[in-house]
């Protein structure tokens, strides 16, 4: 080989390389529980997916357990473009997009597959479309789970024994209206400040699904458990307008088919946490009411619904509670 053609070839190998460097973004995505949990399950299988699906320009750098602060404030970050994408509950983002608030009225979705096909099909495809509207890019839902009561005071089997219980709730307004009717006495919090407040006695419980209860270890905290299954949690992918507005047409087909990759994944990892996590939360020593009295609080929460009709629209609500 000539000095030339060697010269020649190396300089080509770093052009390739240098280019390779200058193509590849890195964006940050933040989510509230471990990586090991159903957020990271979703967040990780979305984050190779992408980085697939957009030959290696893109690729994430995951902060989990809430390292980029609690729910509300990420999606801030992301609305704002100072973080890129989040991985969240809809819990704090009626606050931003008032009308995602239909999905978090208590008793609203009779079990899994209802919520799912709700949140898949229309309904849950022109909500996302209305994130667009207030700064932010809905990828795909993602799911947090069906929300269950967990107190250290006593076993609460109907509406009646949950009264007069302070419950750390979400910051949100329709969940809080709606837990008044059980007579607990709801107190908003961020996820962050949770296990403290458990530990020191500041909230008698909380409410939140099987899988972040386990990957929370609530059981250190909390003695009972209740499978309330009060109110349906869904999740969302959120992306920067800012990233979105950079992105190809095929880079944003790339992402929206990673979100739903990662949120079929999030969704598997719900399934698994449902079938096999009571038992380790009862093995970790929490007593455990299966068999809660849900026409109780089915019956609390009714009047609740005439507020709600008015807010969202009666029409709207039946539409959801229509879904097959
Ligand atoms: O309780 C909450 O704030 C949410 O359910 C959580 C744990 C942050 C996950 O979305």
């Amino acid at each position: 080989m000539t000095t030339t053609f060697k010269t020649t070839l190396i300089t080509a190998a770093l052009c390739a390389l240098a280019g390779t460097a200058a193509a590849q973004t890195v964006l940050k995505i933040g989510y509230a529980t471990s990586k090991e949990s159903h957020y990271g399950v979703g967040s990780t299988v979305f984050c190779d997916e992408m980085e697939k699906g957009t030959q290696g320009r893109y690729k994430c750098q995951q902060f989990p357990a809430s390292a980029l602060g609690g729910e509300r404030e990420q999606i801030e970050a992301v609305q704002l473009g100072t973080q890129d994408l989040t991985n969240t509950s809809t819990g704090p983002l009626g606050n931003f997009v008032p009308e995602t608030r239909i999905v978090d009225i208590p008793f609203l979705f009779r079990d899994y597959a209802h919520a799912r096909h709700t949140m898949d099909g229309p309904i849950g495809q022109d909500l996302l479309k209305k994130l667009q509207g207030k700064g932010l890019i809905g990828l795909a839902w993602t799911e947090n789970g069906f929300r269950h009561m967990t107190n250290s005071k006593r076993a609460i089997m109907t509406a009646s024994d949950a009264s007069g219980l302070k419950l750390r709730t979400m910051e949100n307004k329709v969940h809080m209206e709606g837990y008044k009717t059980f007579g607990l006495l709801p107190t908003p919090m961020p996820f962050p400040e949770l296990f403290t407040a458990l530990q020191q006695g500041t909230v008698d419980g909380q409410e939140n699904p099987i899988p972040v209860i386990l990957a929370s270890k609530f059981s250190q905290v909390q003695k009972h458990l209740s499978l309330t299954g009060h109110v349906y949690s869904p999740a969302v992918i959120l992306l920067s307008p800012a990233v979105w507005a950079k992105l190809s047409e095929a880079d944003k087909k790339a992402f929206v088919d990673a979100a739903q990759k990662g949120g079929a994944a999030q969704r598997k990892k719900v399934n698994d946490d449902e079938a096999n996590g009571i038992a380790q939360l009862k093995k970790d020593g929490m007593q455990v009411i299966e068999k809660v009295d849900g026409e109780s609080f089915r019956k609390a929460v009714a009047p609740a619904y005439a507020n709600f009709a008015k807010e969202f629209g009666a029409d709207k609500i039946a539409a959801i509670q229509a879904v097959k």
